[in-house]
């Protein structure tokens, strides 16, 4: 049925103005002041921005990881995900070595299909190089839409590739148009650091920061970089956490390297002393990289205002504080790393910096949506409210006030990060490709109604 949204404010990456939207099968097909209700079903946003969808480049649902596996699945992960008005997300597929691709990426469909209730693509995990992988690579772009691969530079003896595969994957991507992204972070000398920790009887979740310390990233975001400036390639750096690593990222730009950097609203706010709440709870924020000294949050946000960084990932990957994060009491490397985050990362950018002034409307909307549809080979067809773009939507009041909290969210886990804090700015209903997801903060979707997203190639042109 058309839909006509009236009364808005519509909010892109370049503009802001008032005009009602109409919607015809699940694309935006008239933008304009007074259009004709035409039978349409009329929804009135009175008070609201209209927002294009928010797009979470980083997501980890139903992942197995640290001897266990993640709680939120592409169901659970997708609703919450809604509810924060966020209507695609790009998930990584891990693969395994001396397995077909395809396996991998088979068994991620199996994960989503029938479950999504919101737009999703993937990232594919690159664990090694060899001519089978090589041989496959063309494939997975060309039949599978998927156009960014992800390297591992920690996680040793588990996700950890080497510099040459690093290096390989990133000559392949110059040559077939794709963008890989780094976890960057020494994972050698990180290593040490944990046995080092381990054998002086430093057991406690602040171990898992203090042996993860900044140098360890930006030493593996500039060494990343300057590989990259090598096989002329193009690189994201994911969930970027400090100014160090920031900063390398800015040099390498500054030297005309296509270096992109992404950081994460659990950054942004949470700070290193979380990690020492007492009984254990400094597990729950246990994720890599860690949360950093205070000071970093400033300089991560004149990073996003400034354009040096350009995206916002959640890098959810939930674990419930019972019976999962508690794997690693008496010892810090057996938490499961990882937090969860899907659903307050559009909210939390809006409230923290729109509403605090440390960056315009306009740029909360290019960092939470546009700026990755068009890294990832998305956009117009996402990212944007505009003629022919599909009807991702998010009715946005910015003056909604809440506390979060797990007793209210909606991530199939038992606790929030961010407890107790209050935000200002909520979304009110969502539409993913003209279809209420939310209305009226109701979830009212239905799982499976999500598509998978084969995407283009990346160009820089256009990035
Ligand atoms: O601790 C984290 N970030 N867990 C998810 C995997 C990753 O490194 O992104
Ligand atoms: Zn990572
Ligand atoms: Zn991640
Ligand atoms: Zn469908």
């Amino acid at each position: 049925m058309k839909k006509l949204i009236t009364n808005g404010t519509i909010v892109t990456a370049a503009d802001t103005y008032q005009a009602d939207v109409s919607i015809e099968n699940g694309v935006i097909t008239a933008i304009g002041r007074q259009l004709p209700v035409d039978g349409a079903e009329v929804i009135d946003a009175k008070g609201c921005y209209l927002l294009p969808g928010g797009i979470d480049p980083h997501t980890h649902l139903d992942m197995p990881f640290g001897g266990t596996v993640t709680d939120d699945d592409f169901q659970t992960g997708t609703i919450a995900a809604a509810f924060g008005g966020t209507t695609t997300i790009i998930d990584f597929c891990l693969t395994n070595k001396g397995e077909p691709l395809q396996n991998a990426i088979q068994t991620w469909h199996a994960k989503s299909e029938g479950k999504a209730v919101i737009d999703y693509g993937f990232h594919l995990m690159i664990g090694e190089i060899n001519n089978s992988v090589l041989e496959e690579l063309p494939e997975v772009i060309e039949n599978e839409g998927i156009t960014s691969f992800k390297v591992f530079m920690a996680y040793k003896n588990v996700f950890q590739a080497e510099d040459a595969v690093l290096f390989r994957t990133l000559k392949t991507a110059k040559e077939q148009g794709a963008l890989v992204m780094v976890h960057a972070e020494n994972g050698d000398v990180i290593d040490l650091l944990v046995q080092e920790a381990l054998q002086n009887g430093n057991t406690d979740p602040i171990y898992h920061a203090l042996t993860r310390p900044p140098e360890a990233e930006a030493e593996a975001t500039g060494r990343a970089a300057l590989l990259t400036a090598l096989a002329d390639s193009q690189l994201y750096v994911v969930h970027v956490s400090c100014a160090d690593a920031a900063a390398k990222i800015a040099e390498a730009r500054q030297k005309g390297y296509r270096v992109w950097g992404e950081t994460c609203p659990q950054y942004l706010v949470l700070d290193q002393t979380y990690l020492e709440k007492p009984e254990f709870e400094g597990a729950k924020y246990v994720w890599s990289p860690p949360l950093r000294e205070k000071w970093n949050q400033q300089e991560l946000w004149n990073a996003l205002k400034s354009g040096q960084l350009q995206t916002l990932g959640s890098d959810h990957c939930a674990f419930n504080f019972v019976g999962k994060k508690e794997l690693g009491r008496g010892d810090f490397s057996k938490i499961p790393n990882g937090g969860p985050i899907i659903e307050d990362r559009l909210p939390i950018l809006f409230s923290e910096g729109v509403k605090k002034g440390r960056i315009t409307l306009n740029q909360f909307v290019e960092i939470v949506s546009t700026r990755s549809a068009k890294l990832f080979g998305l956009f117009p067809q996402k990212g944007t409210i505009a003629i022919g773009s599909d009807a991702d939507i998010v009715i946005f009041d910015p003056n909604q006030q809440r506390t979060i909290s797990a007793k209210t969210h909606h991530m199939n886990v038992d606790y929030n990060p961010f407890e107790g804090m209050n935000i200002t700015g909520a979304p009110i209903s969502v539409l993913s490709r003209g279809e209420f997801v939310i209305r009226e903060q109701q979830f009212v979707g239905t799982p499976g109604n999500g598509h998978y997203l084969k995407r283009k190639r990346y160009n820089h042109e256009n990035a």
